[in-house]
C-alpha cells in the first residue's frame, strides 16, 4: 500500500482499494449538512468550493455510514477514529459511529471551542464544533498530554494522597499518625475534553482559502493523542490537506482522499511548502492573550466599555456608539507620556468609521496636549484623587 500520498477520488471509491486493518488512525472532517454550497477565495482571488447539500438526513447519514464503516475495516485493532462534526448533525453521527465502533469504544466527545464575534442572531451564540472519538478495541494507543493545574487549585490538592472513606468521599490519606500521606509524582492535570483552540485568523499564513479549513494545530493534537512516529493516518476526506500537514510536521505517514481536485492541489501544495501558524492562546493559554491589567479592565468597565487586546492604541470600545460610530478607548500606561499615549491612539484610529476617541490620563504632568476636538480627555478616579 502507497502511503503519503493524495488521492483525487470519490472516497466510496478509493477506501475499498485500501486494505484492511493497515491504518493507525482516521480523522475525517466531511461536510456537516448544512445544505448549502460552501465557497472561499484565496489571497489571490481564486475561488475553492464544495457542496454541502443533501435530499434529507437519510441521504446524509447514509453516505457517512458507509465511509464509517470502511474506515473501520482499514484500522488496525490499536486505532481510532476522530469525526469532526458539529450540532447540526452531532446527534445522528453518534447513534451511527455507536453502531459501527461499539458503545463500549466509545471514548470522548471532544468539544472544540473557538471566540467568535457576536452576530444579530436571535439564540445562544454557537462557538463549538463536536469531535466524536472511538477506539476500534480496548487495547488502542494513547499517550496522555498533561495541563496546568487551575489557579483554584491549592497545594495540598496536588502534593496529598486522597482515598475513598466509607461514605465513598474523597478524603485526604493518612498514615498510622494521623498525617497526611504525600502524593505520587504528579505530570499535571490530564487534558480535558474541551480544546479551546482559535480559529485560524483571516491574516494567518497557513490559512489557504479553503472553505472550512481545520487549524494544523487541532490535528497536531489527535495525532499527539493517539499515535506515534511512523503510523499511518488516512483522511478520508482531505480538503485542503490539514490532516497530512499535521501528519508530515509530526514524522507520521498519511493518505488523503477528496474528490476535489482543488482540494488535491492546495494539499499537495501545503505539503511542499510546510507553514504552520503558532497558536499563542493554544499553547499558552487563553490567559496570556489577556494583555489588560485589573486596574484597566476595572476603568474600562466603569465607563461602560468593553476591552479588546492585542493593540497598542485601542484598549477598549464604549458599548454604546455615539452618533452611530464606535467609541474607542485609549488608557496612558504607566511607561507613556501623554503625548506618546494621544498619538498612538489617533494613530490607531485613523479610519473614518470612528468619529469620537477617548483618551484616560492616569498619571500626572505638565504636558499640555494639543488634542483634536473629537478626542475627550479624561482623567482616571486614581489621578483625581490625586
Ligand atoms: C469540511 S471539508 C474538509 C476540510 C479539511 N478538514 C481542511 O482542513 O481543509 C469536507 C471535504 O469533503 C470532501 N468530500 C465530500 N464528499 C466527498 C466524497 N464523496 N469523496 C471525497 N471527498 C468528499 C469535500 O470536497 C471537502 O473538501
Amino acid at each position: 500500500m502507497k502511503k503519503n500520498v493524495l488521492v483525487a477520488r470519490n472516497t466510496l471509491k478509493a477506501l475499498p482499494l485500501i486494505p484492511s486493518e493497515t491504518i493507525d488512525m482516521v480523522y475525517m472532517d466531511p461536510p456537516f449538512f448544512t445544505q448549502r454550497k460552501h465557497q472561499l477565495k484565496n489571497r489571490s482571488n481564486e475561488s475553492f468550493s464544495f457542496q454541502d447539500t443533501w435530499k434529507d438526513i437519510a441521504d446524509y447519514t447514509d453516505f457517512i455510514k458507509k465511509v464509517v464503516k470502511e474506515s473501520h475495516r482499514i484500522l488496525k485493532p490499536s486505532g481510532s477514529i476522530f469525526l469532526h462534526c458539529d450540532k447540526t448533525a452531532a446527534h445522528h453521527l453518534r447513534l451511527l459511529l455507536d453502531e459501527i465502533f461499539g458503545v463500549q469504544h466509545f471514548q470522548s466527545e471532544i468539544i472544540w471551542t473557538y471566540r467568535r464575534w457576536s452576530n444579530a442572531k436571535k439564540g445562544l451564540l454557537n462557538s463549538h464544533q463536536n469531535i466524536f472519538f472511538y477506539s476500534k478495541s480496548t487495547d488502542f494507543k494513547f499517550f496522555p498530554i498533561y495541563t496546568d493545574y487551575s489557579p483554584t487549585t491549592n497545594l495540598d490538592q496536588i502534593l496529598q494522597d486522597r482515598v475513598r472513606n466509607a461514605e465513598g468521599k474523597s478524603v485526604y490519606k493518612r498514615d498510622e499518625n494521623e498525617a497526611t500521606v504525600l502524593t505520587k509524582e504528579k505530570k499535571g492535570v490530564p487534558l480535558s475534553d474541551v480544546w479551546d483552540i482559535p480559529f485560524l485568523n483571516p491574516k494567518a499564513r497557513e490559512r489557504v482559502g479553503y472553505p472550512t479549513q481545520k487549524p494544523v494545530f487541532l490535528l497536531q493534537r489527535i495525532l499527539e493523542l493517539t499515535t506515534q512516529t511512523g503510523d499511518i493516518i488516512l483522511d478520508p476526506m482531505c480538503g485542503s490537506g490539514t490532516t497530512c500537514v499535521a501528519a508530515k510536521s509530526l514524522g507520521r505517514d498519511y493518505i488523503g482522499i477528496d474528490q476535489s481536485e482543488d482540494a488535491i492541489k492546495i494539499a499537495e501544495c501545503r505539503l511542499k511548502e510546510m507553514v504552520i501558524s503558532s497558536s499563542n492562546i493554544a499553547k499558552n493559554g487563553l490567559a496570556s492573550f489577556f494583555s489588560k491589567t485589573r486596574l484597566e479592565t476595572a476603568i474600562l468597565h466603569s465607563i461602560k466599555a468593553f476591552p479588546v487586546q492585542r493593540n497598542g492604541g485601542i484598549d477598549g470600545f464604549l458599548k454604546e456608539f455615539i452618533e452611530n460610530k464606535p467609541v474607542p478607548v485609549k488608557i496612558q500606561t504607566s511607561k507613556e507620556s501623554l503625548t506618546k499615549a494621544y498619538s498612538k491612539l489617533i494613530k490607531a484610529t485613523e479610519d473614518p468609521k470612528f468619529h469620537w476617541k477617548i483618551l484616560i490620563q492616569t498619571k500626572a504632568s505638565d504636558e499640555v496636549l494639543e488634542k483634536s476636538d473629537n478626542v475627550i480627555l479624561l482623567q482616571s478616579l486614581g489621578l483625581q484623587l490625586k
